[in-house]
């Protein structure tokens, strides 16, 4: 059931825990209005999503059916407010756009915005609301992409928000993209279901890890291994998701150990752009948590490894050219499922489901 979001003082709504957020960010429908973290995605919706994206990869093989979904949304206008830097998030979200028929405009680098002549964030938003349908944002700042749809659905142009990453906090479309990734991953081989999702690197401060792993809890029986240096170990706020819903987990620094038993490794870089006291990450041993040839030859054959990327040495070039490194197919799958996600935002399934059952 979908909530008004004006209904509610940024205070109040700022309270709520995110579960409780959640209706406040739906259609009437039970598509996504605003998304804005992970929590606002359960197994239907996810499924949904799996599947409107299967659909329009399908639909985009042909002239025709490019044709066809380019004209789907073209009365619709995206803005692209990336004050983070990103080139898949970004790219992935645009060429989404593209696909669709949404014209799109852009502000890379607030120091040629008017955010430069001291513009709040609040007025520029509200700026881009005055000439656009749809805005996705990256921000440095926990909680900005919230505030601002709690905003705008405040104000005489309330136009929906997509969190394309905010913070150490949270990056629900990569989350989407990893969950696809799997679905797909595993699809003729029993399900996403019964797994072990080992995840290593730099887990205290990835975003990605975060949403990833909430969104898992919607799938049965999915053990979730923590493998990091003590200081960059998985966050206290995750485990206690994790242990309130049951979920079996594992803490551990033993890297080689843990790789015989997972079905999907998932690596992630050094976050050092978080550091408070300039070169802190530097000082951590990191050399025992990265994959080369040698983990290579611990994983099983039905293992997948996946990383949002970019990465850094944390996977060795070497392991690309193995059937198991999911990571560059993994990227592409972020493009479909963010064109399901803005055909959802912007009431557009319908018309691709119907097409795809006519043709195909
Ligand atoms: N995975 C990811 O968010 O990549 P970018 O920072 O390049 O967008």
């Amino acid at each position: 059931m979908s909530k008004k979001i004006s209904d509610v003082t940024w205070k109040q709504f700022q309270k709520l825990p995110l579960i409780e957020k959640t209706p406040y960010l739906m259609q009437s429908d039970g598509a996504p209005y605003h998304t804005l973290f992970a929590q606002q995605f359960g197994f239907g919706l996810l499924e949904q999503l799996a599947l409107l994206a299967n659909e329009i990869r399908a639909i985009a093989k042909t002239r025709a059916g490019t044709e066809f979904l380019r004209a789907q949304a073209t009365h619709k206008r995206a803005m692209l407010y990336f004050s983070q830097p990103s080139s898949r998030t970004f790219l992935s979200f645009m060429s989404a756009c593209q696909i669709l028929g949404v014209p799109t405009g852009e502000v890379r680098d607030t120091s040629i915005s008017s955010e430069f002549k001291g513009e709040s964030r609040e007025d520029s938003v509200r700026t881009f609301s005055s000439y656009f349908d749809l805005i996705i944002m990256r921000t440095p700042e926990k909680g900005l992409a919230e505030h601002m749809a709690w905003v705008l659905s405040n104000s005489d142009r309330p136009i929906p928000i997509i969190n394309a990453g905010s913070g150490q906090d949270q990056h629900p479309t990569q989350a989407l993209l990893d969950i696809y990734t799997l679905l797909r991953s595993f699809e003729h081989k029993g399900g996403l279901r019964d797994r072990t999702v080992l995840f290593c690197g730099d887990l205290l401060r990835g975003r990605t890890v975060r949403s990833l792993s909430y969104l898992l809890t919607n799938y049965p029986n999915i053990k979730q291994v923590f493998v990091a240096p003590e200081p960059l170990q998985v966050g206290e706020d995750v485990l206690a998701v994790l242990t309130a819903k049951n979920v079996a987990f594992e803490r551990t620094d033993d890297f080689r150990a843990a790789i015989p038993l997972a079905d999907a490794v998932y690596m992630t870089r050094i976050q050092d752009e978080w550091d408070t006291d300039k070169g802190e990450s530097a000082k951590i041993d990191t050399s025992r948590f990265k994959f080369g040839l040698e983990e290579l030859g611990l994983l099983p054959q039905r293992s997948i490894i996946m990383h949002p990327l970019p990465r850094r040495d944390e996977i060795a070039t070497d392991v690309d050219s193995d059937p198991r490194a999911m990571y560059w197919r993994q990227m592409r799958n972020g493009m479909w499922i963010r064109t399901a996600l803005i055909a959802m935002t912007f009431g557009c399934e319908k018309r691709i489901h119907d097409y795809y059952r006519q043709n195909y």
